[in-house]
């Protein structure tokens, strides 16, 4: 249970909560949800066991894991991973402390009034762009991922995702029910979940699928780590088939409750496509709660207490996949292990935090020329290349890595007998889990790299 807990408490995070609704916006919705939920079971499941089976089978963190299963080359694939939980954790925590920042805001509001007539765009820039608050925010969140892990897996992460994701799955319910009662709902219903394949196109394909690795924790070895923590009477398709069905079920009703306030307000649907990616979870949302949301004056703080929690137990299992390399493969003690890595990553965390207009010299980075737009997109900013480079190379890497080795490398007894052991479901074809995994996935996978180096597609 603390196992399923803390690993659908790795997948459910800001992938759910702030790339999902926004992508489901930007590419209309309705079929784009179906080609998602495709990718999340034609792709995303089959990695997912073999991700898990790689980790329960060595018991062993992602590197130590790759190296004794698939053999001692394959280690590289997990320092990949290491390092691309490294970068992420980096950037992945200023996003997390804004959500910090606008339960203290929302709060205020509660408690003194909402301030009408404020101009929600202007407060965000203003919040972003201050240097020394986002490297408070930025560090109290590293603090609280730090902290977790520091107490390890059973005392730290087990207990906090027992503890927060029953709250967690709480607040949503209490939002769901506000929403759906708004005038809004039935179109933000229909938006999502009636699909139109005229606005469907190839590239909306493969942003699909780019995110279902994102928001599943896939590429990158966290559920490797995590599947050494399962015990060997515990079945890993069960435990694969519970975490994506929550995730999934998650970023739905996320994306329920934001379209049906969106779509109460008139002209707000504008607003939201002009702000991009961060507009809808922090510019649009909170004067929302507190102008239209029924009792959206509690359910707004709430609603920013819920982003906190799905951050950290997504920032808590990648701390985790780095942390736990220095401990098994540099014999580190955990308690030191964790405020190292901590402290190392912090470093590069007041990079993205500098990125929104504090530093300009860090705000307007670029590196331009055909690499610097084949690996970081064009993007400006520490922040936005980081992002840029981890969606769009180092996930989609690490997933091609692992389709491979657990499909074509590992031997066909070692994964039948940790998939078919006696405790998976009946609906389970382990025949079906090796099409899919030999074949479906890396030409899957491979198209999002191919989108990427010939045709410029940005997935992040
Ligand atoms: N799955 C997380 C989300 O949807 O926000 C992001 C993530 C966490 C990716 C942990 C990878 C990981 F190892």
């Amino acid at each position: 249970m603390g196992f399923i807990l803390a690993a659908t408490g790795s997948a459910i995070g800001l992938g759910n909560l702030w790339k999902f609704p926004f992508i489901t916006w930007e590419n209309d919705g309705g079929a784009f949800v179906l080609v998602y939920l495709v990718c999340i079971a034609a792709v995303g499941l089959p990695i997912m066991m073999a991700e898990l089976l790689v980790g329960r089978k060595s018991q062993k963190s992602a590197v130590g894991a790759l190296k004794e299963v698939v053999g001692p080359l394959w280690g590289s694939l997990g320092l990949w991973g290491v390092l691309c939980g490294f970068v992420l954790l980096s950037y992945y925590t200023v996003i997390a402390g804004w959500s910090l920042y606008y339960f203290a805001k929302s709060s205020s509001w509660l408690i003194n009034g909402f301030p009408t007539g404020t101009n929600m765009g202007d407060l965000f820039g203003a919040q972003s762009g201050n240097g020394a608050l986002q490297l408070g925010l930025s560090l109290a969140f590293s603090i609280a991922t730090v902290s977790v892990v520091y107490f390890g897996v059973q005392k730290g992460i087990e207990r906090i995702a027992k503890l927060f994701l029953p709250v967690l799955f709480g607040i949503l319910v209490l939002l769901l029910i506000s929403a759906l009662g708004m005038s809004g709902s039935g179109e933000a219903l229909r938006f999502i979940f009636r699909p139109n394949f005229a606005e469907l196109d190839r590239a909306s394909v493969l942003e699909a699928l780019g995110h279902s690795f994102f928001t599943l924790s896939l590429g990158m070895g966290a559920m490797i780590t995590y599947g050494s923590y399962i015990s060997k009477n515990q079945s890993i398709v069960k435990a694969s088939a519970i975490i994506v069905v929550l995730d999934t079920l998650i970023a739905l009703i996320a994306t329920v409750i934001m379209f049906s306030v969106i779509f109460s307000v008139p002209g707000m649907d504008q607003q939201v496509s002009g702000t991009g990616t961060v507009g809808m979870l922090f510019i649009s949302l909170p004067e929302l709660f507190f102008t239209e949301v029924p009792f959206g004056q509690v359910l707004g703080p709430l609603f920013y207490v819920l982003v906190a929690l799905a951050a950290l137990t997504s920032t808590m299992s990648l701390l985790e996949v780095v942390a736990s390399y220095v401990i098994d493969n540099h014999g580190i003690a955990r308690n030191k292990a964790t405020l190292m890595c901590g402290g190392v990553i912090f470093l590069f965390t007041i990079l993205a935090a500098v990125s929104f207009g504090a530093v300009p010299a860090i705000t307007d980075l670029q590196l331009g020329g055909a690499l610097g737009d084949m690996f970081f997109g064009g993007k400006v900013g520490w922040f936005g290349m980081a992002d840029h480079f981890v969606s769009n190379w180092m996930l989609p890497t690490g997933g091609l890595g692992i389709t491979i080795a657990a499909g074509w490398v590992v031997s066909r007894e070692i994964t039948k007998s940790e998939l078919v052991d006696g405790t998976q479901p009946g609906w389970f074809s382990y025949g079906a889990w090796r099409f899919f995994i030999r074949y479906v996935a890396p030409v899957a996978v491979g198209a999002i790299l191919i989108a990427v180096i010939f045709f410029g597609r940005d997935f992040s």
